[in-house]
């Protein structure tokens, strides 16, 4: 048989937290990296990829095709439709965030059974896994734990920690009652991810999407109408750090680790905090709010901040920017070279 080098797969590779974890395995890692994505890479990514597939996650031949060709020995799942999008199609959302993890969690048991050792299967879950009931208990809960308040109110939020508990299976219990069990062959993990905001990407068909737009509308010189009210508070993180907690994840010993799901934290203004930040750095900046009392619905229905002790404590986990810094030295000069 052929030896063939480990690769790393990455769905929705085209997507936003594609774009920066492309980049920082290009630099890192001397593994091929595969992806998948519904359209084509876009063309700065494409000379640091091995290969490029154009096709859906919901295409089984298509990865019926990657898995004769690739040994893959690290996967990250990103390929998803947001929290916004999904609620204008939710059996669509539903199709492509729980079948298309589906098709990819078999896909790496495959993998694994056919290479008898383990695939790491990384997973970016999200705060949208959460649903507190209303604005006030939204207040008292404060740092909501990983256990707490798994009530989610969109379809997304209910694919992300259904998928969870899928990765869970797969790792643990896959085929339980098979004579031989070939559970444990998924190694599969999962970061809770906040509001992640890129200097490079906007992203589109999120909620949480009022924090990137208000700042590239500002950089870019055009008026905003902010979707939620100056009070609004969710936890929110500098993409650099997301796609470092996802690739330290990847790394971290397996006995090290508690649990399948991680919260990981970094700043949780509020959307007027983002609003003075953004005028000061750009004072030409028109920034109104019309609330939209739907897509409001969801953001307070999401925890006001998270506790990500366990990621700390089983996997290293701590940020490199805080409020002021992912503003200072990250946003604010990348945005304004990126529009210059
Ligand atoms: N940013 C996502 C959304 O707004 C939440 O994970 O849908």
């Amino acid at each position: 048989m052929t030896v063939r080098k480990p690769v790393v797969l990455i769905t929705g590779a085209g997507g936003e937290i594609g774009h920066g974890l492309i980049s920082r395995l290009a630099q890192g890692t001397s593994r091929p990296i595969v992806t998948l994505d519904v359209n084509p890479l876009d063309p700065a990514l494409t000379p640091l990829v091995q290969r490029e597939v154009t096709a859906s996650i919901l295409d089984t031949s298509a990865l019926d095709r990657l898995l004769s060709e690739f040994e893959v020995d690290l996967i990250f799942h990103l390929a998803a439709l947001l929290s916004t999008r999904s609620e204008f199609t939710p059996v669509m959302a539903h199709r492509v965030n729980v079948e298309g993890t589906l098709n990819l969690l078999e896909f790496a048991q495959k993998q694994a059974e056919s290479h008898d050792r383990p695939v790491v299967f990384m997973y970016p879950s999200s705060i949208a896994a959460y649903g507190l009931p209303d604005v006030e208990t939204k207040r008292r809960a404060g740092r909501v734990r990983e256990d707490e308040w798994a009530t989610p109110t969109t379809m997304y939020g209910c694919n992300k920690l259904y998928c969870e508990q899928l990765g869970r299976y797969y790792s643990r219990h896959y085929k339980q009652l098979a004579a031989k069990t070939k559970s444990g062959l998924v190694d599969f993990r999962a970061v809770r991810s906040p509001g992640l905001i890129s200097a490079m990407t906007v992203p589109s068909g999120g909620t949480s999407d009022y924090a990137p737009e208000m700042i590239h509308a500002a950089a870019r010189g055009e008026a905003y109408a902010c979707f939620v009210r100056p009070d609004t508070q969710i936890p929110f993180m500098a993409m650099p750090d997301g796609v470092d907690a996802l690739l330290r994840l990847a790394d971290a010993p397996r006995e090290r680790l508690t649990r399948t799901a991680y919260n990981v934290g970094a700043f949780n203004p509020t959307a007027a905090e983002i609003q003075q930040v953004v005028a000061r750095a750009f004072p030409a900046a028109t920034i109104t709010y019309q609330v939209d009392a739907k897509r409001q619905g969801i953001v307070d229905s999401w925890p006001a901040d998270v506790d990500d002790r366990a990621a700390r404590a089983d996997w290293g986990y701590c940020p490199s920017h805080d409020f002021t810094c992912a503003f200072s030295e990250y946003l604010i000069p990348t945005i304004r070279q990126r529009y210059a």
